[in-house]
């Protein structure tokens, strides 16, 4: 099999890696890619430029799978240019992706699908924001519409902190038209869980939940990133499983399928413990960046043919390893505001057998050194017996790596750890 993977960070890299360790792959193929992931994949041509030039690419390659990760690229319809090329492409079509593209058309799909949901009015200018104040309490949860890199929540304490997010969104236009309309709704207090499903719009696999960190800083403190570390699996009740199956995973894919919607990928469920049972936070239609690089690893299997069987319209059984996994994430200084770029990295490329060393954002000198090159700049991921263990081992695996300024938090898993 010669496969490809569309993305540039550290979930690409994992998907080139859960990739390479299949015995049918021949050739693993990444673009835009960054100099750590080309590592262990190839380039395409220089003539691959954009979402047609790359199709066209595949079709004269006869490449057999395209995994598509960034949401970005889905919503431009990636997906459907390369099957409309007849290439098998995992991930969901471009109408399937406003459910992560739009959040008043995601928040109308759970409504109409009864998904568990914290309730909203959609607002489209500061009076509308004005006249639907009265009808929440604070803290108040402002979601711009569009894709904002993960900068399109406020969460407001108190009334004037909500007028000014709504006066940089409507006024100062500060996400543009991503920011164009919002929702404002509850605030809902519990614990998160990354629920990702595997589906082919019809038939679906829950994968082992995890715990992503999203606040740049220890304690949960510092302002929101991508993602600053997952562990995984977490478990939770069975009666609280049996919650998210029935109330959250399974009207979400009958509401794909009377939709007609095609989608053969996978839909993360940002998904709130409240005290009253399991309530969706968004959808993503995507893997987890780093959930990705978390799960992948778990797997009993083969990712190749997993992603081809799903890609081409069917559901594969799924067994998981009887690990615990931690991937750490490794930002560089300014991060997330304004990451400095080019500071030479040490030790970065050291893989071992339980520890998987990833590239997010780096570049290569001519001289072969790393340097910085985004935010989030490397991900050390690792495997163990149980998750305390595996959290414990990516720790060790960090402390070989430097640069000035690098950014870590310390407590990834640690309520877990603490439990152990
Ligand atoms: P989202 O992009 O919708 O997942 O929002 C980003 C983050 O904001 C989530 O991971 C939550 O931590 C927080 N958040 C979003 N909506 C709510 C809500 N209704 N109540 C509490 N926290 C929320
Ligand atoms: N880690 C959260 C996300 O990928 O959206």
């Amino acid at each position: 099999m010669q496969a490809a993977v569309v993305g540039s960070g550290g979930r690409e890299h994992a998907l080139v890696r859960a990739l390479r360790r299949s015995t049918l792959v021949s050739d693993v193929y990444a673009w835009p890619g960054n100099d750590g992931i080309f590592l262990d994949a190839k380039r395409p041509p220089a003539s691959v430029k954009d979402r047609h030039s790359f199709a066209v690419w595949a079709q004269e390659k006869n490449l057999d799978l395209v995994v598509v990760g960034p949401e970005n690229e889905l919503v431009d319809g990636w997906t459907d240019e390369l099957r409309a090329h007849g290439i098998s492409a995992f991930g969901p079509s471009r109408e399937a992706a406003r459910l992560e593209s739009s959040k008043i058309f995601s928040k109308q799909f759970m409504v109409e699908s009864g998904v568990p949901t914290a309730r909203a009015s959609i607002i489209k200018s500061k009076l509308d924001l004005a006249r639907a104040m009265p009808n929440f309490s604070a803290p108040y949860v402002l979601k711009a519409d569009g894709l904002a890199a993960g900068k399109g929540v406020f969460i407001c304490k108190t009334e004037q902190e909500l007028i000014n997010a709504g006066n940089d969104l409507f006024e100062r236009r500060r996400l543009g038209e991503a920011g164009s309309q919002a929702l404002l709704e509850e605030f809902m207090p519990g614990e998160e869980l990354s629920v990702l499903v595997l589906t082919n719009g019809y038939d679906f696999h829950v994968l082992p939940y995890c715990r992503d960190h999203k606040r740049l800083l220890d304690n949960d403190l510092g302002p929101n990133t991508g993602g600053m570390g997952v562990i995984a699996p977490i478990s939770v009740p069975q009666q609280v499983n049996e919650e998210i199956l029935q109330t959250v995973v399974e009207p979400s894919i009958r509401g794909l399928q009377k939709r007609g919607l095609l989608y053969r990928g996978i839909l993360f469920i940002g998904v709130m413990l409240t005290k009253t049972g399991p309530s969706v936070l968004e959808y993503n239609v995507r893997w987890g960046d780093p959930e990705a690089q978390a799960i992948l690893p778990m797997l009993d299997g083969d990712w190749a043919m997993t992603f081809k069987q799903v890609a081409d319209g069917s559901l594969p059984k799924l067994a998981w390893q009887k690990a615990g996994v931690a991937c750490l994430v490794v930002a560089a200084e300014g991060y997330p505001d304004s990451p400095v770029k080019g500071v030479a990295i040490s030790g970065a490329t050291a893989n071992s057998a339980d520890i998987d060393i990833l590239h997010a954002g780096t570049k290569q000198l001519g001289d072969g050194r790393f340097v910085t090159n985004g935010g989030r700049v490397l991900n050390v991921v690792a495997r163990a017996p149980t998750v305390g263990l595996a959290i414990e081992r990516a720790y060790q695996g960090l402390s070989q790596i430097h640069w000035p300024g690098m950014q870590y938090r310390r407590d990834i898993g640690s309520a877990i750890r603490n439990s152990n």
